[in-house]
């Protein structure tokens, strides 16, 4: 019996390997002389702008790609699938399969001689940096790792970007760099005070940024980000984070997995806090309008600047409001259980979205939750596997 098991986990693990071996060998394959045309990510192309996504194969990383695919950007999706998902990237690649579009490349960001062979293999005219751990309950146990896979690879990812003279970087920061701050709505002013290694890793992050821009021409924008939901509302693309992090998970996460029935109902911790209905409030942000936000930063970014932004509606819902909204939005009856609070929550949080509007002129627009649970729900609804296993 035990034998039986570890084989079948063994084969998971070896359908992966093979499916990296294979990626690795189609890359291979592409980029040797003798079987490929000349490599279009290899040199700058006028009217043509190069981006590297690095965490493309991720939930928001997948969906800035296909955006900047749309708009005719040339990208380079670097990921080491530790938590995205090639499916994805294979969804994109067939919505863009003509040379020097998209290109897949398997590596760890935490491995510098990878990192430095792909910035010297490929001319890049910009970095949006998605790849990180983010859950904060995974922070608190495993802080090394968020240092690590964050603060850390980010410093790695800046030096091989000045060292190979890249322009811009958009970096993802998160609304967890405040921490609890006691004035709502969040500015950019607010102080930020992180509670946690993921919102520590972050700010950490931002700060080697802010560091490293004051003597450089490199023309930078920090996205910080609230609570992000939604998927593509053509239904190509959706969040399909790992089985075993759905203990993590996020709020609309649960709500899904409640309506699919995988878990048996929401735990809504806490119903005393000082809110309008007693639940905790956030700001949930669409990724669709995330990741326009991304690319107003991107054609708005100047040689030497630094431009820091919320990313959010301006506007708060409880935890009720959005149980009552995924409710509508997937006709499910989901059982909801109210609890006692859970430690480290704060009640309220919600940004001030005025600079960027008037700095970017972005703004908002997927701001009804039910439209957007429902765009999600549509998607997790119909790929009951998430994007299935991982091979090509
Ligand atoms: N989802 C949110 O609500 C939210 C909110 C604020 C900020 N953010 C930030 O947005 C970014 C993207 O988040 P997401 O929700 O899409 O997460 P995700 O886990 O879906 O995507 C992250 C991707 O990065 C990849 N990755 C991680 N470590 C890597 C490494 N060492 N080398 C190569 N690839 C690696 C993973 O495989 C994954 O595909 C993160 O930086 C996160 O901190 C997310
Ligand atoms: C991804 O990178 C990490 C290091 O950051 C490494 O430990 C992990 O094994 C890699 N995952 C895969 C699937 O290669
Ligand atoms: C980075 O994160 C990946 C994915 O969670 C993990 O496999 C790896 O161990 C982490 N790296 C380090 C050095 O902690
Ligand atoms: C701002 O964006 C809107 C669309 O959201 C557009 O109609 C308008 O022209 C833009 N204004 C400027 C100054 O670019």
């Amino acid at each position: 019996m035990d034998f039986v098991d570890s084989k079948r986990k063994n084969n998971f693990s070896v359908r992966i390997f093979l499916a990296a071996f294979l990626v690795s060998l189609s890359i291979f394959w592409f980029k040797s002389p003798t079987y490929s045309s000349p490599n279009l990510f290899s040199r700058p192309e006028g009217g043509v702008t190069h981006v590297l996504v690095t965490g493309g194969a991720g939930y928001i990383g997948s969906h800035a790609s296909l955006r900047l695919l749309k708009d005719s950007y040339r990208v380079t999706i670097v990921d080491n699938l530790s938590r995205g998902n090639l499916g994805a990237v294979k969804v994109l690649k067939e919505l863009f399969p003509e040379p020097g579009r998209l290109q897949f490349i398997y590596a760890d960001l935490g491995d510098k001689q990878a990192v430095n062979k792909i910035f010297s293999e490929n001319a890049f005219d910009a970095v949006m940096h998605f790849a990180a751990v983010a859950y904060v309950g995974e922070s608190t146990l495993q802080p090394l790792r968020y240092y690590h896979n964050i603060t850390s690879n980010t410093l790695l990812v800046l030096e091989a970007m000045a060292a190979h003279k890249v322009k811009t970087l958009i970096y993802s920061s998160t609304c967890a760099t405040y921490g609890e701050p006691e004035k709502m709505p969040i500015t950019e002013e607010t102080e930020q005070v992180p509670i946690n290694p993921y919102g520590k890793a972050k700010k950490m992050a931002e700060d080697i940024i802010l560091d490293f821009s004051k003597n450089s021409d490199m023309a930078i924008m920090i996205l910080r980000y609230f609570n992000v939901i939604g998927s593509d509302p053509e239904g190509r693309l959706g969040e399909a984070p790992r089985p075993e992090l759905r203990e993590q998970g996020r709020i609309s996460g649960a709500c899904f997995d409640a309506a699919r029935g995988i878990i048996p109902g929401l735990k809504v911790k806490g119903t005393d806090y000082k809110t309008t209905d007693g639940t905790c409030v956030r700001d949930y942000i669409d990724v669709t309008d995330l990741v326009d936000a991304h690319v107003k930063a991107l054609t708005n970014a100047k040689p030497g600047k630094v431009g820091i932004y919320n990313v959010g509606t301006g506007k708060g819902r409880s935890v009720r409001e959005f149980v009552e909204a995924c409710k509508k939005a997937t006709g499910v009856d989901i059982k909801v259980e109210y609890l006692d609070r859970r430690p480290g929550d704060y009640a309220e949080v919600y940004s001030d979205p005025s600079k960027i509007a008037q700095e970017l002129n972005w703004t908002a627009k997927y701001t009804n939750l039910q439209e957007s649970l429902g765009i999600a729900w549509k998607w997790q609804s119909s790929h009951l596997n998430g994007y299935g296993p991982q091979t090509l």
